[in-house]
């Protein structure tokens, strides 16, 4: 999958949207008379409706966006993941849906994908180390799914996993991590219409390196939470320890909330740089909430968010 994307490389430092949606057409006409590529699980990472929880916000190029990553299962340079996450075979994915939930299941992608609404989300990806991107991705809210397999009353988190492939992901022999990746969400976090699966982004299939075949994205949170790659859901009644949390949790809460007036311990959270811009450009103020207060910030009444980091 590696050199499909390597077309783009030539792409200006910032797509506009008009340029892009232009493109898109062309590429989808090209796509309906290549013929048959729209159907499958590839075509369903295809052409998901617009959102109208997308920001008008520049967006990055592909080019950016995949070439800039955290994903340590692949190593832990920005620049290893493009490098290394072609290794990482996708066909016949599996997610297992399991916990305190009705039915629990394994389910293929396509069954996972069926009768699912896909929608196009330009969401900003804010990175706790003080780097942000404006990416454009198909995904689909996970009510979607979470209503299909019957959440018990008593749940309230949840968990996700990503694949541990030790022959695929040369990361893992290193301890950096403890692994598998594990993130949590608590359920009201999960079902909220801002947070998605992905799986695409710049209308193709999610790049290996940015968490094929499917990712989480929580948008108003510090990109740890997006967690990649997820072969695991799991409904649970407790708070789970989740990874970066495990490791330090004085530097890495479980809410993970952006937040400008709270720093990490080791940096300040009060300005961001966005990837892509001039190295003289001048840092922007971070927004309380990722710039989504309005859809989010009601969870969090009452909550002192400087205690719950
Ligand atoms: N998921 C897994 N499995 N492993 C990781 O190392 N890194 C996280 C998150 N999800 C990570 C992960 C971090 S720190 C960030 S900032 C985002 O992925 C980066 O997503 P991107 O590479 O698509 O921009």
């Amino acid at each position: 999958m590696a050199g499909r994307w390597k077309n783009d490389l030539n792409w200006s430092e910032v797509t506009p949207k008009p340029v892009w949606l232009n493109r898109r057409h062309l590429m989808l006409g090209a796509a309906a008379v290549a013929g048959g590529l729209l159907a499958g699980p590839v075509g369903a990472a295809l052409g998901g409706r617009p959102s109208k929880y997308s920001t008008d916000e520049a967006i990055n190029t592909l080019e950016q966006i995949t070439n800039y990553n955290n994903f340590y299962e692949f190593g832990s340079r920005k620049t290893d993941p493009a490098k290394h996450a072609s290794a990482l075979t996708t066909d016949g994915w599996e997610i297992r849906i399991d916990g305190m939930v009705d039915k629990p299941a394994t389910w293929s992608m396509d069954d996972l994908l069926e009768g699912v609404t896909l929608e196009e989300r330009i969401y900003r990806l804010r990175c706790v180390e003080g780097w942000s991107m404006v990416i454009p991705w198909t995904g689909f809210e996970r009510a979607d799914l979470l209503n299909r397999v019957g959440v018990q009353p008593s749940a309230k988190f949840v968990v996700f996993e990503t694949a541990e492939r030790r022959d695929e992901m040369p990361g893992l022999r290193s301890p950096v991590l403890d692994w598998p990746y594990t993130e949590g969400l608590r359920l009201d976090e999960a079902m909220n219409p801002l947070t998605i699966l992905a799986t695409g982004l710049y209308d193709e299939p999610l790049p290996n390196q940015n968490g094929a075949p499917i990712r989480l994205v929580v948008p108003w949170k510090y990109g740890f939470k997006s967690i990649k790659s997820i072969v695991r859901i799991t409904l649970s009644d407790r708070q789970p320890r989740t990874t970066w949390n495990r490791l330090q949790p004085e530097e890495y809460g479980f809410y993970a909330n952006v937040n400008p007036r709270v720093d990490h311990p080791r940096w300040s959270q009060a300005t961001e740089r966005r990837i892509g811009g001039s190295l003289f450009a001048k840092r922007k103020p971070t927004k309380m909430f990722n710039g989504y207060a309005d859809t989010v910030a009601h969870m969090y009444d009452g909550m002192d968010l400087k205690k719950n980091y």
